[in-house]
């Protein structure tokens, strides 16, 4: 597919565009542009285009509002030095678009259709990528897909639209890369065994909000959830995978058990600890042992680690059992350092030599 840009003016002045640029925030401002196209079970995909960011039209019996059937993406392009533009595995992104679309029976977009409509969308909004100001500001892109069909049956809809919009970003956390407090909880789960906890769907995003609200109830920044069948093991965040780091050089996480997303930035740190000679472990983690590690001081830090969130530190837990500080409940060292050279990669300070750069 191609993506031609409509002949359409930039929607916001670039005095508004400098001003949104120099605070960005996160999700909350968008761009001039996004890239559209529909598939049809008739029909398959139509060509792209790329249009005006604004509303949608959609009928109030579209499937997605009533069904859920959506999945989307999180991916980011960063300005380098010399005003290059580049975005990051976003091939891993394409392939998990596939594998939530399989989930979630949509229909699956070919990896080089994803980056045609990336590509064609950040090269229309080009201005919206942040310069290099040492605040790591990136835009953040976000292709979705959901079923528009005009049916209230329930079944796979005939009728799908998918969309990129992009929105620059600065940190996730209104506190920055402050350590976060982590809410346990054992109300809710996620994501249940043989559900779609491994897709990235909105549904589960859905799923994580009353457990983010009973975090926030606890003064807590986040939530952790739990296995849904035992109720003991690690799952992950409300959107964003979970680290350990022990004292004597281990760097664990949660196993894939299905119920939990294959995160891009995951994948990337077990490669850069391993690769530093840490032993990395993918494993059930039973959240009892995890805090009686962190308590005897085993566990020397955690983190959180996503697209949005980067890799944020977690000085503390909480549970309806009590309170466990990670070491100091500060920053840890290899948590600090695995972003740092994370984001030197993305951001052209630090060579690409696993070739996970792909120009835009
Ligand atoms: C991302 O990290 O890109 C996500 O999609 C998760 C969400 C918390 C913004």
């Amino acid at each position: 597919l191609t993506f031609p840009l409509a002949d359409a003016a930039r929607r916001v002045s670039p005095e508004e565009r400098a001003a949104i640029l120099a605070d960005p925030g996160f999700g909350q401002h968008f761009t001039d542009f996004m890239a559209h196209t529909r598939w049809t079970s008739e029909s398959g995909w139509a060509e792209g285009e790329l249009i005006p960011f604004g509303p949608l039209s959609l009928s109030p019996a579209a499937a997605v509002l009533h069904y859920a059937q959506e999945i989307f993406e999180g991916m980011k392009a960063f300005r380098h030095a010399d005003g290059s533009v580049w975005t990051f595995r976003p091939e891993k992104n394409a392939e998990r678009l596939q594998r939530s679309a399989r989930r979630l029976a949509l229909p699956e977009l070919s990896t080089e259709d994803f980056l045609a409509s990336v590509k064609a969308l950040v090269a229309a909004d080009e201005p919206w990528v942040p310069a290099v100001d040492g605040d790591e500001a990136s835009l953040y892109l976000r292709p979705f897909m959901f079923a528009s069909e005009e049916f209230l049956g329930v079944r796979a809809a005939q009728t799908v639209d998918y969309y990129v919009i992009a929105s620059p970003a600065g940190n996730y956390f209104p506190r920055g890369v402050q350590p976060l407090v982590v809410w346990i909880t054992d109300t809710f789960a996620r994501a249940g065994a043989g559900g779609t906890g491994a897709a990235k769907c909105g549904g589960n995003y859905a799923s994580s909000l009353l457990g983010k609200r009973e975090a926030a109830q606890h003064g807590a920044d986040e939530v952790l959830f739990l296995d849904s069948e035992s109720h003991t093991a690690i799952d992950e965040l409300s959107g964003m995978n979970v680290f350990a780091v022990t004292k004597d050089g281990r760097v664990e996480t949660p196993v894939l058990s299905g119920s939990i997303l294959e995160g891009v930035t995951r994948d990337s740190i077990l490669r850069l600890a391993a690769d530093r000679g840490y032993q990395v472990s993918e494993e059930r983690l039973i959240a009892a042992e995890l805090l009686e590690r962190v308590a005897s001081g085993e566990i020397v830090e955690m983190f959180a680690c996503g697209t949005a969130a980067v890799i944020t530190p977690i000085g503390e837990f909480r549970s309806a059992d009590g309170t466990w500080t990670v070491r100091d409940g500060g920053s840890g060292e290899l948590t600090l350092s695995l972003r740092e050279e994370l984001t030197g990669i993305q951001y052209g300070r630090v060579e690409d030599r696993y070739g996970w750069l792909t120009r835009l």
